[in-house]
């Protein structure tokens, strides 16, 4: 059995209040464990994103606990979360969120807790863009900025990536290039969570949790995963 690495427990958050009041997640216990490539697929609000940013510690939940590694984050302080940002999860978005005013090369060199630029350059390298290191997110294409994101969420040292919807912005071309470097990634031994709402992309993970109006709705486990070359959709 894998080792659990992120163990979410009967999460809750709501929103709005009276009769205005919404359950983003209602109940949501999940598990990541070590090495996992997991997707979590739903509809557009059925509460993806707000896990996400809740195992990422974007925001914070109403109730629940959340052990990485045994610690439950939710009872950490500022400055604990401001480590465990920097240290133990990378973050890739759909609308990529890169600094706009700076260099491709400073916004992946400036990425939280690093500031090896040999390391950023060969990042760079490795995503395929080191000759548009000097040039600004807004002269890039969303592929190559989406791109620009991993390289960045990779110079840190976390194992855990978590993605929400990266290849949403993105034309098929792009979109598998940017598959084809988290199924790389996942390989060389971190821990993917990738949210979507494309059912073809959940083939390439080992485990599928399926959610629904803020609750799991089903769990399930891939036997026949699949390269990102072979997503279509
Ligand atoms: N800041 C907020 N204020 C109020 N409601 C919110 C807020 N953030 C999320 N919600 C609500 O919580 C629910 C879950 O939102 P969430 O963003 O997690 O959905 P999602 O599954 O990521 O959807 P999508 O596929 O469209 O990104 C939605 O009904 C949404 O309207
Ligand atoms: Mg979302």
């Amino acid at each position: 059995m894998e080792k659990v690495i992120i163990e979410a427990k009967n999460l809750v958050k709501t929103y709005g209040e009276g009769e205005g009041l919404m359950y983003a997640l209602n109940n949501v216990s999940i598990n990541v464990y070590e090495h996992d490539f997991l997707v979590i697929l739903g509809g557009s609000g059925s509460g993806k994103s707000t896990f996400l940013n809740m195992i990422g510690a974007i925001d914070k939940v109403d109730s629940g606990e959340i052990l990485v590694n045994g610690d439950d984050i939710v009872k950490y302080n500022d400055k604990q979360l401001t480590l465990y940002r920097r240290n133990t999860v990378g973050f890739v978005y759909q609308f990529f969120n890169l600094i706009n005013d700076i260099t491709v090369y400073q916004n992946v060199v400036l990425a939280p807790g690093s500031r090896d630029k040999e390391k950023a350059l060969a990042l760079l390298d490795r995503v395929g863009l080191k000759d548009k290191k000097d040039k600004f997110p807004r002269q890039l294409s969303g592929g190559q900025q989406q791109r620009v994101a991993i390289a960045r969420a990779l110079n840190k040292q976390s194992d855990i990536l978590l993605c929400d919807e990266p290849t949403g912005a993105l034309d098929d071309a792009s979109g598998k290039a940017v598959l084809k470097l988290i199924e790389d990634i996942h390989n060389e031994g971190k821990t993917i969570v990738l949210v979507t709402h494309t059912r073809e992309i959940a083939g390439m993970a080992n485990r599928i949790i399926t959610m629904k109006d803020g609750q799991v709705i089903k769990e399930e486990f891939n036997d026949h995963v699949i390269k990102a070359e072979e997503v279509v959709w």
